[in-house]
């Protein structure tokens, strides 16, 4: 993968029009973790970006027990719970891989601000994607467009804006599920492509809004 072509695709590509949702909850982190970018910012995003998949994946488990009596119908709801889990691993790997670099770098954080605080965040993010989605899944997609495109673009401005990242390599743990990258800047830049993929993903379904 050419990763600063990647980075340039998503530099060069506009941001979608965020929703007041998406908008509230970027506010929200700017408040409580400033609007730079960190690596400790990064690891709430990616608290928070677990938790729409957790929600489809329970919803479309009720529905699962409400039509096993259609087995095709429940297969096709299957097959969406498993893309789900997918996309929720990706970002398991993305908030391991964060915690560890917080962890190498000897970055502090505050228990209040960088625990607690972002299960909360978690906890109503996580009942409004449900809530959405039982009243209409694209608009449950729609927010999780929003937040994956966010989460692309700010993975991409921080592997341009941190010259550093350049000559660091990565030499974490997680190489073997994740993958091997000659910098931590193409590592940003992998992430980065991933939270595209999820977007883009998320627009598919609100083109089908269906499971
Ligand atoms: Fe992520
Ligand atoms: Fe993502």
């Amino acid at each position: 993968m050419n990763f600063i072509a990647e980075q340039e695709k998503t530099l060069s590509s506009e941001q979608l029009k965020y929703g007041l949702l998406s908008r509230l909850l970027f506010w929200t982190m700017d408040v409580i973790y400033g609007k730079e970018r960190s690596l400790s910012k990064f690891k709430v995003l990616e608290v928070i970006a677990r938790v729409p998949y957790q929600a489809w994946e329970s919803v479309a488990y009720v529905a699962i027990t409400h039509t096993y009596r259609e087995p095709h119908f429940a297969r096709r709801i299957f097959e969406f719970v498993k893309e789900s889990r997918d996309q929720q691993d990706n970002e398991q790997w993305h908030l391991l891989i964060l915690e560890e670099l917080v962890h190498k770098k000897g970055i502090k954080e505050s228990f209040i601000r960088h625990r607690v605080v972002p299960q909360i965040i978690a906890f109503f993010y996580y009942h409004i994607s449900w809530i959405l989605y039982v009243i209409h899944p694209a608009l449950s997609y729609r927010l999780n467009a929003h937040f994956e495109d966010h989460a692309e673009h700010e993975y991409m401005k921080y592997a341009a804006e941190e010259k550093c990242l350049k000559d660091e390599k990565y030499q974490g743990d997680f190489r073997k599920e994740y993958g091997t990258f000659d910098s931590l800047a193409d590592l940003f830049r992998k992430i980065g492509v991933d939270e595209r993929e999820h977007k883009n993903h998320s627009l598919n379904r609100i083109a089908h809004a269906r499971f």
